[in-house]
Formats: structure tokens, C-alpha cells, sequence
């Protein structure tokens, strides 16, 4: 009797699976031919990509992200400019935070000084007219607090961070454009350069006190808020104090030069009263 023969090897029933498989190669090799297609496109074709210096690609914020039912203003943050690296992280600190840093200091304050870039030591000066006070790093809980967001926020240690500064300029006061980094060996014995600043407005101002950067690059009369901005403030790049809001910017490069395009001042006050704080982030450790 013959025995129907079956092969030995089971009939291939594994063909739709091959043509599975050679469809995925297939179509996998289509996606990089798109791919290599799509990456060679973009060098010839920048026409419509911004340029580094436009100002006018800021984010332009028309919703006023304040006040929620929590009283609590929602944190966002952008870039204000890259030469000099600047940014502004808006609702940095709480209401109740400004509040608790000018309450601190006001019992101290004193009128400012600008350091001797010859001797290295504090001198009194027209340059700057407001007063202020230094706060210990760590002080206390809130202070911690802050300290640590200002880690987070910058990518620095808290210990490269100098106390905080408080300022208070009334009417007419004014800090003249000056850099934050040193030139003389003396102030930098204690955590080298200064590498980053970060100012943070405690109070809204109503006319004046802005930020200028009179050396930044770029058109910066494209910013959003340029109709509101003073004299002084339209000599420049300018940042208008609002409570909460933090300015963060490098005093050097990404190759740790120093850059002279972070230039800076405080523009006086015409109406209404500012108070800021001042956080200088070293090189190094800072010791206190
Ligand atoms: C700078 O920006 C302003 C406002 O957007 C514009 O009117 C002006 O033409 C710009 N200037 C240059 C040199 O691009």
C-alpha cells in the first residue's frame, strides 16, 4: 500500500511572514531614502529659518499668564537674546517670596558701592545710585529655597552662588552699564570669575528701571514691549521689571571668555520704586 507522501519539511508555511518581512525592509528602506532626502533638503533651503540675531522670533505672549484661582502666576520662560545668553523665566518667584526678601532687607539697607577696578575695593559712586544689602546664602528655609530653584534654573551649584544681593532704587536712582566679571585679581580669589547673573525683579516698576544691554546684538528695537520702554531703555536690548520675573545672563562665553556683550545697567526709575535681587553664580565654589 503506498502511503501518500508528505515531504519531510512541512510545506513553507512561514511565505507570509517572509513577504511580512520583506515589506517592513522595504518599507524601511523607503522611510531612509525620505530621510537622507528630507536631512540633504534643509542646508539649501534657509531662506525662511530665522537668523541667530533676529529678535523679532521671541516668543510673543499675548495671554497674560497671571493670577489663577490659586493666586499662584504659572512659571514659562524664553530667550531673550544669544549674544548676550539671555533669558527671562517669568514667575520665577512667588508674591509672597518678593515680599519676604524686601521685608528682610530693609531694615539694612545701605547705599551701594562699584568696586575699584585698581584696588579691588568697594568705592563709593555716581555710577550707581540705589542702596542695598547682602543676604547670606542659606539663611534660612525660603532663602534655601530660592537658592536651590536658582541651581535648577541656571544648571550651576548652589555653592558657586555669592548671597543674594537686594536693591532698591527710588526715583532718579540708576546703576550705569557695567560688566559683572572682574579684572583684577582680587575679587576673584574667593570662587574666580563671575560666569552668570541672575536678576530677579521684586516689584513692578511703572515707568523706567528697565534692564539695558546697550551692546547686545540684533535689532532690538523688534522686541514686543519697545513702545513701553524709556529713553534709556530703548539705548538697548531692555528688560522691563516685573515682579516675579527672572533675568538670567552670561557674563562669559560657552569657552569661558569673557563676553562684552553682556554690558549691562539699570535705567533710573521714573515713576514708582524698584527693588531687585542680585544672585552672582562664580566659576568656582564660593565660600562664605
Ligand atoms: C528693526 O525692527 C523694527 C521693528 O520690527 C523694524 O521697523 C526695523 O526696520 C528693523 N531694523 C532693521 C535694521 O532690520
Amino acid at each position: 500500500m503506498a502511503k501518500p507522501r508528505y515531504p519531510r519539511i512541512p510545506p513553507r508555511k512561514s511565505s507570509s511572514s517572509t513577504v511580512v518581512l520583506s515589506m517592513l525592509l522595504m518599507f524601511s528602506f523607503v522611510v531612509l531614502v525620505l530621510l537622507a532626502l528630507g536631512l540633504l533638503s534643509i542646508p539649501s533651503h534657509s531662506g525662511d529659518s530665522p537668523r541667530a540675531n533676529d529678535l523679532s522670533t521671541i516668543v510673543q505672549r499675548t495671554v497674560e499668564k497671571s493670577d489663577g484661582n490659586d493666586g499662584k502666576a504659572e512659571p514659562w520662560s524664553e530667550v531673550i537674546s544669544w549674544e548676550p545668553r539671555a533669558f527671562v523665566y517669568h514667575n520665577f518667584l512667588s508674591k509672597d517670596e518678593c515680599e519676604y526678601l524686601i521685608k528682610l532687607a530693609k531694615p539694612h539697607m545701605h547705599k551701594s558701592t562699584v568696586v575699584d577696578s585698581s584696588t579691588g575695593k568697594s568705592k563709593d559712586s555716581r555710577v550707581r545710585t540705589s542702596s542695598g544689602t547682602f543676604l547670606t546664602r542659606g539663611q534660612d528655609k525660603i532663602i534655601r529655597g530660592i537658592e536651590k530653584r536658582l541651581a535648577d534654573f541656571t544648571f550651576l551649584p548652589v555653592e558657586h552662588g555669592e548671597g543674594l544681593q537686594i536693591l532698591h532704587y527710588e526715583v532718579g536712582q540708576k546703576y550705569e552699564p557695567h560688566y559683572d566679571y572682574f579684572l583684577d585679581d582680587y575679587n576673584t580669589k574667593n570662587g574666580g570669575q563671575r560666569m552668570a547673573t541672575v536678576l530677579m525683579y521684586l516689584s513692578d516698576v511703572e515707568e523706567g528701571g528697565e534692564t539695558v544691554f546697550p551692546a547686545a546684538k540684533g535689532n532690538f528695537s523688534s522686541v514686543p514691549w519697545w513702545d513701553e520702554l524709556s529713553e534709556c531703555g530703548k539705548e538697548g536690548l531692555s528688560v522691563k521689571p516685573k515682579m516675579g520675573d527672572a533675568l538670567l545672563f552670561w557674563s562669559m562665553k560657552p569657552d569661558a571668555s569673557l563676553d562684552p556683550s553682556s554690558l549691562h545697567g539699570g535705567c533710573p526709575v521714573i515713576k514708582g520704586n524698584k527693588w531687585s535681587s542680585t544672585k552672582w553664580i562664580r566659576v568656582n565654589e564660593y565660600k562664605i
